[in-house]
């Protein structure tokens, strides 16, 4: 199976790597920046690209002709402690951050849409319940909640879109993870997040086109 994963050099991204090449897969991680984890790694069945997926120019690295699972992983918080206050939130944080959890995964979609669909492969969307108004009951963070909603809705135009060319798509919620995004405060470690989502992916056609779905299986109401 050909994967592609973006913001693949740590967290979330660098654990599904790991996940796909133990199972023997062709792997293709991009990073932003900085990609010394993945070189670590040191598998011939990884490709590294570079990509930021908050720019429209088209990954650096050769892409396969077929994707069979592609991962939006990139993904970023935006200002913490008091930045996303209703007092302190900014025009340009908001932006920032829509531009790259909502625009990003739908410039990557764009850009590489024709090999999903040649492969009649599987997109997995990476949202977060905190994108969730059914599951907002503490407020703020209004950027990064914004963005991650937006995302469940372009994830589910994805899924309608595509599903006469035979891909499949589903927008995740890992948990929250020990990550950096977290401060590494989470309550469940990137290999249970990982599991979970990966096993969710793999049984995608018992879920509605563009379900949200939880690392656990549940579904999330939104
Ligand atoms: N951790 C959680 O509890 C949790 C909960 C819900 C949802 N999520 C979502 O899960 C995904 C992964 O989160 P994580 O916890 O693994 O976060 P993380 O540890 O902060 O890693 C984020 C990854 O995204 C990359 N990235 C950020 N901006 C990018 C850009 N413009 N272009 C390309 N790559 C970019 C980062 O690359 P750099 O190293 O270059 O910055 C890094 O590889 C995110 O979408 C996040 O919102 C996480």
């Amino acid at each position: 199976m050909n994967v592609f994963i973006t913001g693949a050099n740590r967290g979330l991204g660098l654990g599904f790597v790991q996940h796909y090449l133990a199972k023997g897969d062709q792997v293709w991680a991009c990073y932003r920046g900085e990609c010394e984890a993945l070189t670590k790694l040191d598998a011939k069945a990884l490709h590294l690209l570079q990509w930021d997926v908050s720019q429209d120019d088209m990954p650096r690295g050769a892409l396969p002709d077929k994707i069979d699972l592609l991962i939006n992983n990139a993904g970023i918080y935006g200002s913490i402690k008091g930045g996303q206050s209703l007092d302190e939130i900014a025009s340009d944080d908001m932006l920032e951050v829509f531009n790259v959890n909502c625009v990003g995964p739908l410039r990557v979609v764009k850009h590489l849409k024709d090999r999903v669909v040649a492969a009649q492969g599987v997109i997995a969307n990476l949202s977060s319940k905190m994108g969730s108004s059914a599951d907002n009951s503490s407020g703020g963070t209004y950027a990064y909640r914004a963005s991650k909603a937006a995302l469940v809705i372009v994830s589910k135009s994805m899924a309608v879109d595509l599903q006469d060319d035979g891909v499949r798509v589903i927008t995740l919620h890992p948990g929250w993870v020990q990550t950096d995004m977290t401060h590494h405060s989470g309550l469940i470690d990137v290999k249970k997040s990982v599991a979970g989502m990966t096993n969710v992916i793999e049984h995608v056609n018992d879920y509605e086109a563009g379900q949200f779905v939880a690392f656990d299986g549940k579904i999330v109401p939104y």
